[in-house]
């Protein structure tokens, strides 16, 4: 099925490997001409050379340190600047290995620089002419860890946190806008971030991994679907909606006038 924005552009960031290079190659067998973004220019251009040789469609490659301010600005004009861009798929991220209190401060802010700067600022860059378009989308590569951050060291969960919360918020602000947005919360998924973070995919057990093709083919069903948040693997999706239903519940209790009785040392205990 084709969506509704099968001509307009997909700038797709980290889209020299992974998960973003599934994502390029899916939207241009969809026939969206791409703008690929990511630091390594040679596999960009063979990337392009052959999806757009493959599927016919304009390919061009936008070479660009994203943790960069500098670098990252020039991927901003273009989302300001190229009225043809209607989809924005920020895939590109990275995970520094070790805990809170071992990692080096500068690697850390970088990775908050990769994960929640460039993804704020490019939608912050692009979603003036999605509006005055009224159309368009915008799918966020968070992570499962976004809402089990239990389940690993470090910042990376909350960088995926905060992707998560920004994508809920920006979904509220866009209602009735025309805008499509996407959270993606993907599991442990065959990639080579696993090594760059210098942990072994292979201590997990098979049945927790995830190829990447399935990973972002199942994302782009939920894409097709108009889901807000889609989480590949979870096998009944009633289990979001009852953990999100949950959440809200508490909305009305989170704001009062007085303090919750627990916090008060001058009410009796039998009272
Ligand atoms: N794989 C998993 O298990 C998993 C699970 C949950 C979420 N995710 C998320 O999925 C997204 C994609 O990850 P992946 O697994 O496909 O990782 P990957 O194979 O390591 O690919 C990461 C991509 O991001 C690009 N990138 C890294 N640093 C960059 C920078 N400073 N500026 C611009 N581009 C940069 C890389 O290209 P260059 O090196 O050429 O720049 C590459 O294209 C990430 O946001 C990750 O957090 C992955």
């Amino acid at each position: 099925m084709l969506p509704k924005e099968s001509f307009d552009t997909a700038l797709v960031t980290g889209a020299s490997t992974g998960i973003g290079a599934v994502y390029a190659d899916r939207f241009a067998a969809r026939g969206h001409p791409l703008v690929l973004v990511a630091r390594n220019r040679e596999k960009l251009e063979a990337l392009a050379e052959r999806l757009s040789r493959e599927h016919r469609v304009k390919v061009d490659v936008l070479p660009a340190d994203l943790a960069s301010p500098e670098q990252r600005s020039k991927v901003e004009r273009r989302l300001r600047e190229d009225e043809s861009i209607g989809v924005l798929v920020n895939n590109a991220g990275s995970s520094v290995p070790g805990g809170l209190a071992d990692v080096a401060l500068d690697d850390i802010e970088s990775m908050i620089q990769l994960n929640v700067v460039a993804p704020t600022r490019l939608i912050g860059a692009v979603l003036p002419g999605l509006l005055a378009r009224r159309r368009g989308s915008i799918v966020n590569i968070a992570s499962a860890l976004a809402i089990a951050p239990e389940l690993s060291a470090g910042a990376y969960a909350a960088t995926k946190s905060y992707l998560l919360t920004y994508t809920l918020t920006l979904h509220k602000e866009l209602r009735d806008s025309g805008i499509q947005v996407q959270a993606v919360l993907p599991g442990i998924t065959r990639t080579a971030i696993w090594e760059h973070a210098g942990k072994d995919i292979g201590s997990f057990p098979e049945h927790m991994i995830m190829e990447v093709d399935e990973m972002v083919d199942a994302a782009l069903a939920g894409y097709d679907m108009g889901e807000l948040v889609t989480i590949p693997s979870l096998p009944d999706g009633d289990e979001w909606r009852r953990y999100d239903e949950a959440r809200r519940r508490l909305a009305p209790e989170l704001s009062r006038s007085r303090a919750a009785d627990r916090y008060k040392s001058d009410i009796p205990e039998d009272a």
